[in-house]
C-alpha cells in the first residue's frame, strides 16, 4: 500500500498548492490513500466543513487536526457529521468528533487514522501515550486494520521520537506535525514503523511558519501585538512523508520526504518512480 500524508495546510496559499498538486500525486505514484493535517486551513486558524469538503473532494481521504481544532467554532458542530475528520484523541472526554477513524481506501484496505496532541509547550490534554495504546490494543494491525498511521501533533522533537519508540512495530506510520519546519529524520524504525519528527506545512514558506513575517517579527521584538497573525500569501508549497506499506504486515518497507514548490528543498519518493 502507498500511503500520502501531507502537513499543516496554512491559509488559502497552503490551500491551493494542495489542491493543485494532490490529484496529480495521486496518479503520478498511484497512491491508495491520503492524509493531510487541515488544522490551519482557514485563514491559518482551524478549518471550515467548506475545506474539509474541498480537500476530500481533492482526493484526501482523512483531515487531521491540532491544537487548532476548534479555532473555527463551527467545527464543534460539524465535526459530528464529517466522519473523515479527526481531532487529537486526548481531547477530554465529551469533546465532540472523534479521535480515531477506520476509514476504507479506494483499494477496500481499512486503514486506521489516529490523530493525538503532545503535553510539552502545548495545551495539557490526556496522556497520549495511554490514549494511543488503548487505541493499538482495540485495534491491531492486521488483526483490525490494514495499515495505521498515527498524526502525532506536538512541539518537543523529544515526544515525537519517543511515541515513535512506544509504538514501533505496532503502527504503519508516525507522522510529527504541528511545527511547520520538515525534519530530515525520516526513516523505518528498527520494528517496522516508518518515522518523522515533523513533515514541515503546505504553504507559503516565505514566511514564519506560514504567517506573513511582520507581525511575528514585530512580537518578537517589542512584545506588544498590533494585529492578528495573517498566513502569507505568496505561492505555496507542498510537503509531507510517503510510506509505502508491506500489505502482509502493515509494517513500513521505506518511507521518503515529498516535498514541491517555492522556498523549499526539492525531495521526492524516488522509490516509487525507478
Ligand atoms: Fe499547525
Ligand atoms: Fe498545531
Amino acid at each position: 500500500m502507498r500511503l500520502l500524508f501531507l502537513g499543516d495546510i496554512v491559509g488559502r496559499s497552503g490551500r491551493h498548492a494542495v489542491v493543485e498538486a494532490l490529484p496529480g500525486l495521486k496518479r503520478r505514484y498511484a497512491l491508495d490513500f491520503v492524509v493531510i493535517n487541515g488544522e490551519n486551513a482557514a485563514g491559518g486558524f482551524g478549518i471550515t466543513e467548506a475545506i474539509v469538503d474541498e480537500l476530500i473532494e481533492a482526493g484526501a481521504d482523512a483531515v487531521t487536526l491540532g491544537n487548532h481544532a476548534f479555532d473555527q467554532k463551527e467545527a464543534l458542530v460539524f465535526i459530528e457529521r464529517q466522519d473523515r475528520l479527526i481531532r487529537p484523541l486526548n481531547y477530554p472526554q465529551g469533546t465532540p468528533g472523534r479521535g480515531a477513524a477506520l476509514i476504507k481506501s479506494g483499494s477496500g484496505a481499512e486503514v486506521l487514522v489516529i490523530n493525538a496532541m503532545g503535553r510539552i509547550f502545548m495545551p495539557e490534554l490526556d496522556d497520549p501515550f495511554r490514549a494511543i495504546d488503548t487505541e493499538l490494543t482495540a485495534c491491531r494491525l492486521k488483526e483490525g486494520a490494514d495499515a495505521i498511521l498515527i498524526d502525532f501533533h506536538a512541539e518537543a522533537t523529544s515526544e515525537k521520537q519517543a511515541m515513535g519508540f512506544f509504538v514501533d512495530g505496532r503502527a504503519s506510520a508516525v507522522v510529527g506535525t504541528h511545527t511547520h519546519v520538515p525534519t530530515a529524520d525520516e526513516r523505518v524504525l528498527p520494528s517496522g514503523t516508518a518515522y518523522i519528527s515533523d513533515v514541515g506545512m503546505c504553504g507559503d514558506y516565505n514566511s514564519v511558519l506560514g504567517m506573513d513575517v511582520d507581525e511575528p517579527v514585530s512580537r518578537f521584538l517589542t512584545k506588544i501585538p498590533r494585529q492578528r497573525f495573517e498566513p502569507a500569501r505568496g505561492p505555496g508549497a507542498v510537503s509531507g512523508l510517503a510510506v509505502e506499506i508491506d500489505d502482509k504486515t502493515g509494517l513500513a518497507v521505506r518511507c521518503g520526504a515529498l516535498r514541491i514548490g517555492p522556498n523549499l528543498e526539492p525531495a521526492e519518493p524516488a522509490f516509487w518512480t525507478e
